[in-house]
């Protein structure tokens, strides 16, 4: 059982079970999925980083594969759209990768990023505004909606060239596809997400042949149709989903750390630690996977070619060998920084410092708020290999 990895469900090289944790894991797992497809899932953070930082060895190819098969009615549907997804960015193994990765960082770049600070500062703090006043006068109020889940859309929408498409049916779209590709799922169901998938592909295709920004600059680079949608596809997806997962999940945390939200009020904890801290306690993106290039060896574990390499991102973020005191959220304590949230080597996240900032302006600002309220509903997280994907969080003062 891969799917809620992150509740440590136990795990076993034999099989699989629910219920109690177990004290121990190898650092190596055979496990079997839904469909019963054998992965490898590595839990120690030096495994997780050798594997991510060898691609010679362990390839990104199978990086946007379904976890569950999809029939042919599904593909039906997507070729319908004219669904292609090719190696652009997280998938891409080959030698375009380094000429597309630095044209999406150069839109990314860290001085871009700052600029955007102040922008998101005022926006932020007119959120909380309404939101304070809301439960101020003892109304339950939620914090997804609210704050997290529209905030890194907007950000990026001003960083990058996108088509000019509603907040809405984007959101759709990246959680459509985030269940398409890693979630368990039924054929009525992969049906359905096949739709959402491919409507919003064919709107990305449009923007791909004209759109100035990114996808100007990818066409001008000589780089197909095909390659700008797909980067465009991850883009929209991971640049923005990811991140609201993020600040849901760091909220929420915090609302049951309140030393924490008090050193932050103090200033005797420094907002960027906390981020540091929430990323590795409790990344957005849980597993991340490789597929073996050739036979090799991993932990004493033989690796056959072909094998599905699962990463377990949020254990090797509670590696003992790397952090002082794993399970705790200590800002700043040794090893805090460490964690493999934005994965590591030639396809390390490009968008780390946009996230980073993101989520230090919420942080800052959404402190004072935490520290007063109760939870009402706290965020559901379906079965999905890799994405968190919270839904609502609500809370009360
Ligand atoms: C907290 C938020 C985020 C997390 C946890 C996260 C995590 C990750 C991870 C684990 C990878 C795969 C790394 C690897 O294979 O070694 C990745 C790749 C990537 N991320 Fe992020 N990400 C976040 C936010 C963003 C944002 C805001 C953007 C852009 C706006 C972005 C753009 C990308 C891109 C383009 C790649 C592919 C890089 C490549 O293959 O060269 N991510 N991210």
């Amino acid at each position: 059982m891969l799917f809620r990895s992150w509740e440590q469900v136990p795990t076993t090289s034999a099989g699989t079970g629910a219920g109690g944790a177990l004290p121990h894991w190898p650092d190596v797992a055979r496990v079997a999925d839904h469909v019963g497809v054998e992965h490898l899932l590595v839990t120690r953070h030096a495994l997780v980083r050798r594997v991510l930082t060898d691609p010679g060895t362990f390839r990104p190819d199978n990086a946007l594969d379904a976890v569950t098969p999809m029939p042919v009615s599904a593909l039906r549907i997507l070729a319908a759209h004219r669904f292609r997804l090719p190696p652009t960015l997280a998938n891409n193994g080959g030698a375009s990768h380094p000429e597309i990765r630095a044209l999406v960082a150069d839109a990314l770049h860290p001085k871009r990023v700052a600029d955007q600070r102040d922008w998101l500062t005022a926006l932020v703090r007119q959120r909380v505004a309404g939101l304070t006043a809301d439960l101020d006068a003892g109304r339950p109020v939620d914090l997804y909606a609210g704050l997290a889940a529209d905030l890194p859309l907007l950000v990026l929408a001003r960083l990058v060239e996108l088509p000019d498409a509603p907040v809405t049916a984007v959101k759709t779209f990246a959680r459509a596809a985030l269940e398409l590709f890693w979630a368990p799922l039924d054929v009525d169901r992969q049906q359905q997400l096949a739709v959402e998938v491919g409507r919003f592909h064919r709107v990305l295709r449009e923007f791909a042949a004209t759109g100035g920004g990114l996808a100007g600059a990818l066409r001008a680079a000589g780089h197909p149709p095909d390659v700008v949608v797909g980067a465009l596809f991850f883009l929209l997806v991971a640049g923005q989903e990811t991140t609201s997962q993020f600040l849901t999940l760091l909220m929420h945390r915090l609302v049951g750390e309140p030393a924490v939200l008090a050193g932050l009020r103090d200033g005797s904890v420094a907002v960027a630690d906390v981020v540091e801290e929430g990323l590795r306690l409790e990344p957005p993106i849980v597993t991340w996977r490789r597929v073996a290039a050739v036979d090799t060896t991993l932990g004493g574990t033989a690796v056959s070619a072909g094998s599905s390499v699962v990463l377990w991102l949020a254990r090797a973020g509670r590696d003992p060998a790397v952090v002082d005191a794993p399970d705790e959220f200590r800002p700043g304590q040794r090893g805090s920084r460490r964690h493999l949230a934005f994965g590591a080597g030639a396809h390390r996240c490009v968008g780390d410092q946009l996230a980073r900032m993101e989520a230090a302006t919420v942080v800052t600002e959404v402190a004072p708020l935490l520290a007063g309220v109760r939870v009402l509903r706290a965020p559901w997280y379906p079965d999905n290999l890799t994405f968190r994907m919270p839904d609502t969080f609500v809370v009360r003062r």
